[in-house]
């Protein structure tokens, strides 16, 4: 393929990215990636950091998972996954169960994280509708979460800036607050109570949350949140959808971020990570027993699919990287070494006056920005604006790599590498964040 040149460019919309930085030719174009790294069309290498968007866990440039797409295609690259099934279907399902914990038994195929959180909503609707139950179609989701821009997992998320655009919303979709800087994981947890009960239990269907928060900073949740949720979600005949399109096949320690919260959901939406990127998939694992009622009581179906769910290049290449995941102990490699990681980035904290704090778990974190820790001065909504939009692109280029900077809810960078990395790896990546945080005051003062 050439290089594009500046009239290619006019063709392309880029997603949640202002045309202005983009039209500059401020942006990187990647061009090839390898393990923990990625080229861009001037040659340069930077260090991976956000593992392409919370994805690349196996690490780019596997040639075995290309070979595993490939020789799919030839076999058979198409066949849909309703009115009959295809053999990487049926595997890869009986692969993504036997990973997720207790007994999420069955998994449906789609290719985003936005549809898996759809097939959630519309799952929950007919399950209680086959219990009798038609009118529980509410969902309480919480402030500042992210779950898609699908219309039904838009109006589940609670980021202002990306939803207003899009009023009104559908209705029925209320949120509460999520666990930032709390410390009780019962009481933090009773606000979903308090929703339920406000709303009516007759009302509400479906009670939605990451294990560990993305959007807000990396929250991890206090002990006892999401035991909490299951027992509130049994009381109330709600379904609890653990949403885990980020934190899902390691990212934040064990397979699955329920394993680390002691959650105990009805339903796993997942993406992402299952493929590392190679191929989209999306998927949502069903309890069992709530799978059962959905395809046994009512119309005894599903009524919800698409052309692509459980596409038969994509089932291929999940199983191949699942199993080599497995094969290959990279959920083991993300134990040995989150220790290192955490170490890692409370010295950065400690030596920058810039950072407030620095939250997360596995290979997942968040550093908070401020003015001055010292001083106890936090950074105001214009100052927040400006540094993440126009300062610290720069900056984390400069380093020579690739995390987030993030304004939604206070101001941080995001640190998710592929779950490959070495000790060694981590070290060139905390070493990078330092150079960035090292030039936030001088930001700052500009
Ligand atoms: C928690 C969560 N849910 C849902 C989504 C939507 O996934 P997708 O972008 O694949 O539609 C995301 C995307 O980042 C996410 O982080």
């Amino acid at each position: 393929m050439t290089a594009p040149s500046g009239d290619d460019l006019r063709h392309l919309i880029l997603h949640f990215t202002k045309a202005a930085a983009w039209k500059a030719g401020k942006l990187p174009i990647y061009v090839r990636g390898e393990g923990c790294y990625l080229w861009d069309d001037a040659g340069r290498r930077y260090f991976d950091g956000l593992a392409g968007l919370f994805v690349v866990q196996i690490g780019h440039g596997r040639s075995d998972l290309a070979a595993a797409a490939a020789k799919q295609m030839e076999q058979l690259a198409y066949t849909p996954a309703w009115s009959a099934a295809h053999p990487p279907a049926i595997e890869a399902a009986k692969l993504v169960t036997s990973l997720a914990p207790g007994d999420l038994d069955t998994v449906f195929f789609v290719t985003s994280g936005s549809e898996a959180v759809e097939s959630a909503i519309k799952l929950a609707r007919q399950y209680h509708a086959a219990r009798g139950n038609p009118a529980k179609t509410k969902v309480i989701s919480r402030d500042l979460s992210y779950h898609g821009t699908t219309m039904g997992a838009l109006s589940a998320t609670g980021l202002t800036a990306i939803t207003e655009p899009f009023e009104p919303l559908l209705p029925g979709f209320r949120k509460v607050p999520n666990t930032l800087g709390a410390t009780d994981g019962v009481a933090a947890a009773s606000v979903f109570e308090e929703a339920i009960l406000e709303e009516g239990p007759d009302t509400v269907g479906l009670v939605m949350a990451e294990p560990v928060q993305n959007s807000g900073g990396v929250l991890v949740p206090p002990p006892g949140y999401w035991p909490e949720l299951r027992r509130i979600c049994d009381e109330h005949d709600v379904l609890l959808l653990a949403d885990e399109v980020i934190n899902a096949f390691g990212r934040v320690g064990p397979w699955f971020g329920s394993e680390l919260v002691g959650g105990d959901p009805d339903l796993v939406s997942f993406a992402k990570g299952a493929t590392s990127g190679y191929a989209p998939v999306g998927g949502l694992i069903v309890r069992r027993s709530v799978a059962d009622t959905l395809l046994e009581g009512g119309v005894g179906t599903f009524t919800h699919g698409a052309t692509w769910g459980g596409h038969p290049v994509s089932m291929a290449v999940t199983i191949a990287n699942l199993t080599a995941m497995r094969d290959e102990k990279v959920v083991e490699n993300v134990h040995a070494n989150e220790g290192h990681f955490a170490e890692g980035l409370a010295g950065l904290a400690a030596a920058h006056d810039v950072v407030s704090e620095v939250r997360g778990a596995g290979y997942f974190y968040a550093v908070e920005l401020c003015v001055s820790r010292s001083r106890g001065e936090h950074l105001d909504e214009e100052t927040t604006a400006r540094l993440i939009d126009d300062e610290l692109p720069a900056l984390i280029q400069d380093a020579g790599l690739l995390i987030r900077g993030d304004s939604r809810g206070r101001a941080k960078l995001t640190l998710s590498p592929p779950l490959i990395a070495t000790k060694d790896e981590l070290d060139e990546l905390l070493a990078g964040v330092d150079r960035v945080l090292a030039g936030v005051p001088a930001a700052l003062a500009g």
